[in-house]
């Protein structure tokens, strides 16, 4: 049985914080179902730093839904959220319920996420509705990058700061399940969550929330065409694979990658008799 959002509003209501990371593919599912990691997001920022786009905008319905199902295939306990990409619920609320819909039905998650605050708010109750948990996203909204006018901290004013909270009110009333809270001062952070009965998940936002989620990538150093300044490098593994391939290069161009135990054998004289069988057949 899958981590469910029940469990995720016993651990705000408990007060254990709740840790919640990406995944992209199966390979880094299991990883994250070996680490015991129960909430896992198959986020659009998987057009950063799987298909190589400078932003998540060009990610479509299809690139989740495939790759949500490869998350799905390696995991067994985690909670599996999936992105909403960019203009599959903006432009009407039947769009909105339908994409939801086939995330969970093609991509075989367990809820979905999207980006906005009040403007939402009744798309978000309409999927509900549909049987479709909801996850927010507010603060810093990726897929708003071209408007927002780049990844820059939001809230920092009183305007901005009253948005964050009337936005974090309207995805509850909404029925949203959980709120992530992107780039925002940690003080802000930390009155919404006071503020909200459902889970508060950071990223960019200090320890004051209820959970943190990060970039699979980032944490563990994979991608380094951009170090986030919220993100904590507890790997360096784009050096330890580079290394790895470089000492595996070496090896095969001085002949010692494979050895005889990386490789098959057979017996001489099957290989004599195969090669006696092939003679006077032209080349
Ligand atoms: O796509 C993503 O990885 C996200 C996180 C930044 C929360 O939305």
């Amino acid at each position: 049985m899958r981590f469910s959002i029940t469990d995720l509003l016993r651990m705000k209501h408990d007060d254990v914080k709740i840790p919640m990371v990406t995944a992209y593919d199966y390979t880094s599912a299991l990883v994250v179902q070996h680490a015991g990691i129960p909430m896992v997001l198959v986020g659009d920022s998987l057009g950063q730093v799987v298909l190589g786009y400078d932003s998540t905008v060009p990610v479509t319905m299809d690139d989740m839904i495939r790759h949500i199902g490869m998350v799905v295939r390696g995991t067994e306990q985690a909670h599996i959220v999936g992105d909403l990409p960019f203009m599959s619920y903006q432009i009407s609320t039947e769009d909105a319920v339908r994409n939801a819909g086939r995330l969970l039905k093609d991509g075989g998650c367990q809820s979905v996420k999207l980006e906005g605050g009040q403007e939402l708010a009744d798309t978000i109750r309409k999927i509900v509705e549909a049987g479709v948990p909801v996850m927010g996203h507010i603060g810093l909204t990726p897929q708003s990058v071209n408007q927002l006018g780049g990844y820059k901290v939001q809230g920092r004013e009183v305007d901005g700061a009253k948005r964050v909270l009337e936005d974090a009110i309207a995805l509850q009333q909404a029925g949203a399940y959980a709120v992530v809270l992107e780039l925002v001062p940690r003080e802000l952070a930390e009155a919404v969550t006071n503020q909200l009965d459902i889970p508060t998940i950071g990223i960019g936002a200090g320890s004051g929330c209820d959970g943190q989620v990060q970039v699979f990538h980032d944490i563990l150093g994979l991608y380094i065409d951009f170090i986030p300044k919220h993100t904590r490098r507890y790997a360096e593994l784009f050096d330890v694979m580079a290394n790895s391939l470089k000492r595996y290069v070496a090896d095969v161009e001085m002949g010692a990658f494979p050895s005889s135990d990386e490789s098959f054998s057979m017996k001489v004289d099957v290989l004599e008799e195969a090669i006696s069988l092939t003679t006077g057949l032209s080349k």
